[in-house]
């Protein structure tokens, strides 16, 4: 069905803007192929914000992004505020300002492997080959937000809080098992219930919704194992749902079995406006060069395709052009390994080539 798409582009810092830049392109190759009208408006976000209107991320970003059906974002962070502790105003506040505006709780990310980087795994090449899971982060609660949170007045103790109410965990485990039911249909709950109240909440309405899913098997485990598990036998998962502190831990150490950073995509989900952007920084070395991987951001624009619009044949166009791009070696230097490195827009250029030819 022919729709008209409606994005938000938030560039943001560093690489931000040429990675972004080449996103863009693929999604309107794509478009293109497949009838879609796209209408797409730039936003600020980040240090660039704050240069330009004194705020990481503005009230005029927000109502765009409110506005759009989709949100496309590159990355933000400058090492001019990395290197200086005492500014007041900071680009990662316009990250965190976001989540909670747009009410993000549920951070995805995708852990697939491509043949052509097995070589770059820490892990076997037996081990990872085939390995498709999918990691959901709940985002908005637990001891990150938690309250209260500080230290005594000797400043000798500290303490931290953890909650978690019924509605937020119900909602993410929700879409665990609906996501679960569009693909392989296994969903793991990662949980520290025999120590973690919290945990044990979870554990308990995890029990209480599974049976709403028949058809989705539900396996249990403690966090320290799954830490194990995921570089054990990373293949037997499918989707794996867990807390905040959590998550925030598993999904760095499953990011890192595919191979490079430089490919990995990710999808924030919530109460408003989804964002799509690659889990990397903003790469501020190679600002300007020409020479930052495009890849997570294009996959990430094929979530966008499938999470945000339903279009599932226009996210697999994409996954097909970035892989016809991998196998015939068209690829930036982080990922060459010494063979003839292409530039970000080369890259680019190719898929959206491929996106048109493709019979
Ligand atoms: N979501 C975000 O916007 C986000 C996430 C992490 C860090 N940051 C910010 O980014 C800035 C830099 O942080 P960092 O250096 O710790 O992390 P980073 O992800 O920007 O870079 C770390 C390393 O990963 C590699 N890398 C990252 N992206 C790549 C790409 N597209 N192509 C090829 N190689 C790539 C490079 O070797 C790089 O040195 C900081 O200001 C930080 O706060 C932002």
């Amino acid at each position: 069905m022919k729709k008209t798409l409606n994005i938000a582009v938030l560039p943001g810092d560093g690489i931000g803007p040429e990675i972004v830049e080449q996103a863009l392109n693929v999604t309107k190759a794509v478009c293109k192929r497949f009838g879609h009208e796209l209408n797409y408006t730039y936003g600020l976000v980040g240090a660039t914000a704050i240069d330009q209107v004194g705020e990481p991320y503005p009230q005029a970003t927000h109502e765009l992004c409110m506005q759009s059906d989709a949100v496309l974002f590159g990355a933000i962070g400058d090492p001019k505020y990395d290197n200086n502790p005492s500014a007041k105003v900071r680009p990662e506040q316009g990250l965190l300002k976001m989540r909670k505006d747009l009410g993000l709780y549920a951070n995805i990310r995708p852990v697939t492997t491509f043949d052509s980087l097995l070589h770059k795994s820490p892990l076997r090449a037996e081990l990872v080959a085939g390995a498709d899971f999918m990691c959901i982060r709940e985002l908005t609660g637990g001891m990150y937000f938690g309250r209260p949170q500080g230290r005594s007045e000797d400043g000798d103790t500290a303490y931290d809080t953890c909650v978690y109410t019924r509605e937020e965990v119900e909602r993410i485990l929700h879409l665990a098992f609906k996501y679960a039911r569009q693909r392989r249909k296994k969903v793991t709950v990662v949980d520290k219930a025999n120590v973690i109240a919290t945990s044990r909440l979870w554990r308990q309405i995890a029990q209480e919704i599974a049976p709403q899913y028949p058809d989705v098997e539900t396996e249990y485990m403690f966090v320290d194992n799954a830490a194990m598990r995921i570089i054990q036998w990373p293949k037997s998962f499918d989707v794996l749902v867990t807390e905040n502190l959590f998550g925030d831990i598993l999904t760095d150490e499953a990011s890192v079995i595919t191979g490079s950073l430089g490919m990995l995509p990710s999808a924030s989900i919530g109460l408003h406006t989804s964002v799509f952007e690659p889990i990397h920084g903003s790469y501020p070395q190679a600002a300007g060069k020409n020479i930052a991987n495009p890849l997570a951001t294009i996959l990430s624009a094929a979530l966008m395709f499938e999470y945000a619009f339903g279009m599932q044949s226009e996210g697999a166009c994409i996954r097909r052009a970035v892989n016809a791009s991998m196998e015939a070696g068209v690829v930036t230097e982080d990922i060459a390994d010494g063979a003839k490195a292409y530039s970000t827009s080369e890259v680019g250029e190719w898929i959206v080539k491929w996106i048109e030819q493709e019979k």
